[in-house]
């Protein structure tokens, strides 16, 4: 009757089997099949109960996101579970894999749950900057009341089925074939004359403190608004009649899907996911992956290694004398103890991860039988080529050499080896076992089933990977340089940097660009700017404030001072007052008269140039496509995920206005505000970057 809906009969249960890959999502052939399916099944005189069930790995994994922001479609998915519930028959879900969104929202419309033990429940909406909208916030809190119906829907979390059986979400676990053991199910709910039994009809939730929880929920998310929606959502159930709260929570899911959050949320969700699938790559097979070796267990070496050996990948690490070597293991086994203490290894597996899965040495010739190599020593070109050349010369033909240089050219340090074909970059972010984003720096000469390989180490340590070209700083930290310099020329002007971090955190980011630069430390920005000094165009304004804190030795969190003033094992910082007299001082010699900034101009600024850098990057070809610049600065970067990432954000406030900014912007500083030639192409052919990304997707 359905492709994608299959009836068949045991006795006296009719099932209805969900079969559409890979997830289940309730598309709309899916919700018309169900309901056909269920009146077929009442129109059945010898049917006295219906299993639900869905084939392959999932039970259902929500409302078909495919289908968000196009005209919606009978039969709506609230009416299809108040549908289900109001069947005569007796209704049964069976759940095994994830049981998400809107298809927790159909087992709630059913009259009893069964699980597998493995099975997992969750109302993840939040995370797309939606609330349940097909009776979740109105039927959950019926059953668990409202406190855990709150967690549940402002943290998205999946729960295990034994915690949602304590919550009064599922009636039975039990291992077996779902569609086995929901059939048994339903025969011993007819056998003892179990009745219908619709949550809806069930008790309103007790009150709680609702605002409180509301700027709570509020507080935590960080200027997302889809949390605090789901709180009032479940105060409308407790407070209004079951009809009633279901148009309210109709309502607010409306508002919530034509607002910009959940669009930049939805083109996250979809976009973490297709960063990585290259066409370029189909079929091609990646190198072996075994072992790996890394030079340098500095910072980032010994979160590599770290990372690495949590994949379950052996571990050969280099340094240069016993000293280091000692430290570098230190380093490794502290992050390795506090995976253990997370929950995320077994002590067992601790234990063998330190003593038989790494190795550390300070002789390059352990490394002649590894896979893959990582080198991770300082940001120095002559050291980075010596080491080069001792890989070259020691590892196995056909090993892949990488590097994980901030900003330091690719095709150089490959042309210090005889085999630049097996080179590449695997740009790692600070701390490399934690970070989700690898950037894959393909240089001239890389191949293709290197390249291939760099994607699938990201895929076996769990990181989001992006392919990124050879410039100075890849995508990320190309971008960073460039609205760290805005943020710069903001000081200059008469903004504080406090100002300028509380206006961006206020947008959503995680911290503001001088709290980040004190985490990664000023020297590095010191260095860059001594590096780039020799090559300045005359107009380039540079400020160097903050050099002579530099010149004093403080050098951000890690000595104590920075922009702010940090106390010993405390994460607490205070402004540093020196900070404000050092930028006097500078205006004062560059005869600047400091003005004030709003916080909206301090936004558009920073955002403006982002984006502006952000799309000679992609006009260049650094980055495949505007949405690989979105994921490095979702995942790399902390820019907030409810915005979607830089692009999206200029697409959903309109390229024209994005670029008029920029243009006036130039007036004042025409070489640091001169548009990109591709944005200025977009505005004249009405285009905006997901345009480029649907046209890249073909
Ligand atoms: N709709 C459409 N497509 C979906 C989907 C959904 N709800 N969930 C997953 N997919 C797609 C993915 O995009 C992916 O497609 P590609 O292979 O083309 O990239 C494919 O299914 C497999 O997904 P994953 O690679 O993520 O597979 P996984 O096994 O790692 O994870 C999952 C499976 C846990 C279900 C994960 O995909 C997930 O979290 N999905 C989203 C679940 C969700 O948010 N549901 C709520 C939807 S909103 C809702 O239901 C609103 C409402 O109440 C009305
Ligand atoms: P670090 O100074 O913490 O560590 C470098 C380590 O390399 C030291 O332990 C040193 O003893 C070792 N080393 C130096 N020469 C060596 C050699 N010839 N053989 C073996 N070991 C050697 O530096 P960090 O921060 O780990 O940076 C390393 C690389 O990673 C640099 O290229 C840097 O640009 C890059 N990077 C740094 C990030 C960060 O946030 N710190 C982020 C991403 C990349």
């Amino acid at each position: 009757m359905s492709d994608v809906i299959s009836y068949s009969t045991s006795g006296p249960v009719a099932i209805l089997r969900i079969q559409n890959p890979p997830v289940n999502a309730l598309s709309q052939a899916v919700r018309q099949g169900l309901s056909e399916a269920m009146d077929r099944a009442e129109a059945d005189v010898e049917i006295k109960a219906v299993l639900i069930v869905g084939e392959g790995r999932a039970f259902i994994a929500g409302a078909d996101i495919t289908e968000f922001g196009k005209p919606p479609m009978e039969p709506n998915l609230p009416d299809l579970c108040t549908r289900i519930e109001a069947s005569p028959l007796v209704v049964i879900a069976s759940m095994h894999g994830v049981t998400l969104g809107g298809g927790l929202e159909v087992a709630l419309g059913a009259h009893y749950r069964i699980a597998q033990p493995t099975a997992r429940v969750g109302l993840p909406e939040v995370h797309l900057g939606l609330l349940p909208g097909a009776g979740g916030t109105q039927r959950l809190p019926r059953l668990t009341g409202a406190e855990k119906a709150i967690e549940a829907v402002t943290s998205g979390r999946q729960i295990k089925a034994d915690e949602a059986r304590e919550m009064g979400i599922i009636d039975k676990i039990e291992e077996g074939d779902p569609q086995e053991v929901g059939v048994a199910y339903a025969m011993d709910l007819i056998s003892s004359g179990a009745p219908r039994r619709a949550i809806s009809e069930m008790a309103a939730p007790s009150s709680i403190d609702w605002d409180a929880t509301y700027d709570g929920v509020m507080k935590k998310g960080r200027g997302q608004i889809s949390g605090g929606a789901g709180v009032r959502a479940v105060q409308a159930a407790s407070e209004l009649s079951f009809a009633d709260g279901m148009a309210a929570e109709r309502k607010l899911f409306t508002e919530m899907l034509a607002s910009d959050q959940s669009k930049g949320m939805i083109h996250a969700f979809f976009n973490e996911r297709a960063v990585s699938n290259l066409p370029e790559l189909k079929g091609v097979a990646p190198r072996a992956l075994q072992s790996i070796g890394v030079i340098g267990g500095g910072t980032m070496g010994a979160g590599i290694a770290t990372a690495a050996l949590l994949a379950q990948m052996e571990v050969v690490l280099i340094e240069t004398g016993e000293a280091q070597a000692a430290a570098a293991r230190g380093r490794i086994e502290g992050s390795l103890s506090g995976a253990l203490k997370r929950g995320k290894i077994s002590q067992s597996q601790h234990d063998a991860l330190v003593t038989s899965a790494l190795t550390v040495a300070v002789n390059y010739d352990s490394l002649s039988t590894v896979d893959l190599v990582i080198e991770a020593v300082f940001e120095d070109m002559a050291v980075k080529k010596e080491v080069f050349g001792k890989l070259d010369a020691v590892c196995k033909p056909g090993a892949i050499l990488a590097s994980n240089t901030s900003y330091l050219d690719v095709d150089e340090i490959a042309a210090a080896t005889s085999r630049p074909a097996d080179v590449i970059g695997l740009h790692f972010f600070s701390p490399a076992h934690i970070m989700k984003l690898l950037e894959v720096v393909v240089a001239d000469k890389t191949a293709i089933d290197v390249v291939a390989t760099g994607f699938e180490l990201g895929k076996r340590l769990g990181k989001i990977s992006v392919r990124a070209g050879v410039c100075d700083g890849f995508i990320g930290n190309r971008i960073l340089a460039h609205y760290r310099t805005a943020a710069d020329h903001m000081v200059l002007d008469g903004a504080s940097p406090y100002q300028i971090d509380r206006a961006l955190t206020d947008f959503g980011f995680a911290m503001g660009p001088f709290a980040v630069a004190d985490l990664a430390g000023l020297d590095i920005g010191w260095m860059t700017r001594k590096r780039k000094a020799a090559g300045r165009h005359p107009d380039e304004r540079v400020p160097t404030y903050i050099d002579k804190l530099c010149e004093e030795g403080h050098f951000g969190r890690k000595t104590g001072e920075g922009y702010y003033l940090y106390e010993a094992g405390s994460h607490a910082s205070v402004p540093n007052p020196k900070i404000p007299v050092l930028i006097a001082d500078e205006q004062a010699a560059l005869e600047i008269t400091p003005r004030d900034f709003s916080d909206e101009e301090i936004v558009t600024r920073y955002m403006c140039a982002m984006v502006n850098e952000a799309a000679k990057v992609v006009e260049e070809g650094i980055a495949r496509r505007p949405a690989d610049v979105d994921m490095v600065l979702l995942f790399g970067y902390g820019f907030p995920r409810f915005r979607g990432g830089p692009l999206k954000w200029a697409d959903l406030q309109g390229l024209d206005k994005v670029l008029a900014n920029i243009e006036r912007f130039a007036q004042e500083d025409a070489w640091f505000w001169k548009p990109s030639a591709l944005l200025e192409q977009l505005v004249t052919s009405g285009r905006s970057f997901d345009d480029l990304n649907r046209a890249q997707a073909k």
